[in-house]
């Protein structure tokens, strides 16, 4: 489903065949996606399709581990290498350290022994992720703050005189609708237009309020099924003009989340929008909830061309849009509400391509039953 939940991909390069078939079974049964290669000159290739875990041997046909070792480490810095020695020397062991690798083993080695070198491996690779995470999550919230300090001046200087121009194109409309018909058409074409612009307008300075207004958090119990029914019924209008299908399925009905409802509508009235906005015509957008041991959670997908991998920490930043009319600013107010109630919003795929956002909620706490008498 989403990244964190995938098997974790180990690429083992050795030029010994049967080795390698031991290998790849071994692992797998572990629960590992395994990729092979005799070859340093295979192993680039295979790299190319991305890997957590290389295990590496010394010795390779047509040149040396570590130095396969050193150029997988380079080309993919957030995944570990171990490296796999005949015999262990000094010299070997200081060539895997100069090699970026996080542990060599020699062979012949235990399947238990290999096993645990490569969990701790993992566990390597899955703290730097967290940390890197983390490091995002500062650098987004620091953004945030900034934002809203400058805008929420910016935002009232602007909102007047715009709201003077809205008011004054009312006039004008009013006075265009009392002249003959002939003469209406081709000047009420431009006041819409011009209407439409400050609609836009309004609608980005009323994101930028959102930052600005640090407005006291106080959650409480939401059912999430008449929600998800009434975001979907707002935005059916828009997906029918751009003819996408707007569906919604809940397994399970009654479930309730935590949560400031007003706020929860808006983040997924912005993520349902963007998906609406990535589908093509005769497309779908799937909206669909239901709860598991870690809370509810609740799935916005659709059928666009997805957002590319590279692209996935930087949708969160303020401002990060690829549309000519995008503020920008959707998902990370989604991203911030989601934090204020302790849930988190996560980006992934569709089976078969697609973007696929989860929102995870902690669920309402279980009301008490009054004691009797
Ligand atoms: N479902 C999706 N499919 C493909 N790309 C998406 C999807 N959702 C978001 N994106 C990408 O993420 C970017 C940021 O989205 P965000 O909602 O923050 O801003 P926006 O939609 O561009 O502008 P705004 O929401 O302020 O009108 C989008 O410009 C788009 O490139
Ligand atoms: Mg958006």
């Amino acid at each position: 489903m989403i990244s964190a939940a995938r098997r974790p991909r180990v690429l083992v390069v050795d030029d010994n065949v049967a080795f390698l078939d031991n290998l790849q079974e071994l692992l797998s049964d572990a629960g590992y996606d395994v990729s092979i290669a005799a070859t340093c000159q295979a192993a680039r290739e295979r790299a190319k399709g991305g890997f957590d875990l290389a295990l590496v041997d010394l010795r390779l046909p047509d040149g040396d581990g570590t130095v396969l070792a050193a150029e997988l480490k380079g080309g993919s810095p957030e995944s570990e290498v171990v490296l796999l020695t005949g015999f262990a020397t000094l010299e070997t062991a200081m060539a895997a350290v100069r090699a970026g690798a996080c542990a060599y083993l020699m062979k012949p080695c235990a399947p238990q022994e290999l096993l645990l070198t490569l969990e701790q491996a993992m566990r390597q690779v899955r703290l730097q992720a967290e940390k890197r995470e983390l490091a995002r999550r500062a650098q987004v919230t620091e953004k945030l703050a900034a934002v809203g300090t400058m805008t929420a001046g910016l935002s009232h200087e602007i909102r007047n005189p715009l709201n003077a121009a809205a008011l004054q194109l009312s006039v004008l409309e009013r006075r265009v609708r009392k002249l003959a018909e002939e003469q209406q058409v081709p000047l009420l074409e431009p006041l819409s237009l011009v209407r439409d612009e400050i609609r836009r307008l309004d609608h980005i300075l009323e994101d930028f309020l959102q930052f600005a207004r640090p407005r006291e958090f106080k959650p409480e119990r939401v059912e999430v099924e008449p929600l998800l029914r009434r975001v979907v019924d707002l935005l059916a209008g828009q997906a029918e003009s751009r003819k996408v299908r707007l569906e919604v399925t809940i397994p399970s009905p009654s479930f309730q989340v935590s949560a400031e409802e007003e706020r929860l509508r808006q983040v997924l009235i912005n993520l349902a929008l963007n998906a609406v906005d990535a589908t093509p015509e005769g497309g779908v957008v799937h909206v669909s909830g239901g709860e598991d041991d870690r809370g509810v959670w609740v799935m916005v997908d659709d059928s666009g061309p997805g957002i590319p991998v590279a692209l996935r920490d930087r949708i969160f930043e303020p401002f990060f849009t690829t549309k000519a009319q995008g503020s920008g600013l959707g998902l990370s107010i989604a991203h911030s509400i989601m934090v204020q109630h302790g849930g988190a919003l996560e980006v992934g795929e569709v089976p078969g391509g697609g973007a696929r956002f989860v929102l995870r909620l902690p669920k309402a706490a279980p009301v008490l039953a009054k004691p009797l008498g």
